[in-house]
């Protein structure tokens, strides 16, 4: 296989539209980081979903800048060829631009090679910062869960022609202004797919049909690893949650009943070990 990911592979994959989807799973450590990149994925998110999939968190509104890095560098440190991507937490790229481009560096320098920040114009100036630090930057649109209480749920965007027509003017925006990939997630799939011919950088869609130039999915949805219901657009390609519980209850019934550990599964003493524990031979 040829070597890194870079941005710009990525970005020039607009030019196969169709052909040569764009591949990206979130990931959040170094164990599940080796597993995708061994399949081929092109783009490792370290995504806030961290929050509930990881920390045990309500919503993404609870992780911050040092949660996001301390997990883009176990994810590194896997030495992936996919390209990392690191998410913006929310509130690190909506006060100071200082701050904001301080934010983003503090995940570069933790190993990602490029952000993810949610929202359309109104976040123009955050983009253009983090882009004037010389760091790529991902748009998200759409259903966005940093905005969870503004959204007043999950609930699928522009469905109504004239939300679906400021979305389009959103994502323009963000491509214009430099932003090499856009994710466009909980949208109708017509929507997406107009947004997706109307821009000349890639969109990767998630609950947003089948005309994206590419689709993301949140690793332990597709796993199953997840918790509750999962939305409509998830499948579930294992479910290592209930293999792992069944897995960890064998083993307890075992301790249990005085099957494990095995002789073959502990180190033995020397005779003379024993003699000087004062316990009898075998
Ligand atoms: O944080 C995340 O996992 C994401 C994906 C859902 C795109 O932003």
């Amino acid at each position: 296989m040829a070597g890194q990911v870079t941005v710009p592979d990525i970005r020039a994959r607009k030019r196969n539209r169709g052909a040569d989807p764009v591949v990206m799973i979130t990931a959040y450590d170094a164990p599940f980081a080796r597993v995708v990149d061994a399949a081929g994925v092109d783009i490792i998110l370290v995504g806030d979903t961290l929050a509930e999939l990881v920390l045990g968190y309500e919503d993404t509104l609870q992780v911050g800048i040092a949660d996001l890095a301390h997990h883009v560098a176990a994810v590194c440190r896997a030495l992936p060829r996919a390209l990392v991507v690191g998410d913006m937490p929310w509130l690190t790229y909506h006060l100071e631009v200082s701050d904001t481009i301080r934010n983003a560096a503090t995940l570069v320098r933790a190993g990602a090679r490029a952000v993810k920040l949610e929202g359309g114009r109104r976040r123009i100036p955050a983009v253009r910062a983090i882009l004037d630090a010389e760091i790529p930057v991902m748009g998200h649109l759409g259903l966005t869960p940093q905005s969870i209480h503004a959204m007043g749920g999950y609930k699928v965007q522009g469905r109504e022609a004239m939300q679906a027509n400021e979305l389009r003017r959103d994502a323009e925006a963000l491509a214009e202004v430099g932003c090499f990939a856009i994710v466009l997630e909980g949208v109708p799939d017509a929507l997406a797919e107009r947004v997706t011919a109307d821009l000349d950088v890639p969109t990767i869609g998630i609950g947003a049909g089948a005309g994206c130039d590419g689709q993301v999915i949140v690793l332990h949805d597709l796993l199953g690893l997840a918790e509750g219901k999962a939305p409509r657009f998830v499948r579930r390609y294992a479910a290592l949650g209930t293999a792992a519980t069944d897995a960890v209850r064998a083993w307890a019934t075992d301790v249990r009943e005085g099957r494990y550990p095995s002789e073959a599964e502990s180190y033995r003493a020397s005779p003379e070990l024993r003699q000087a524990l004062d316990l009898p031979p075998l």
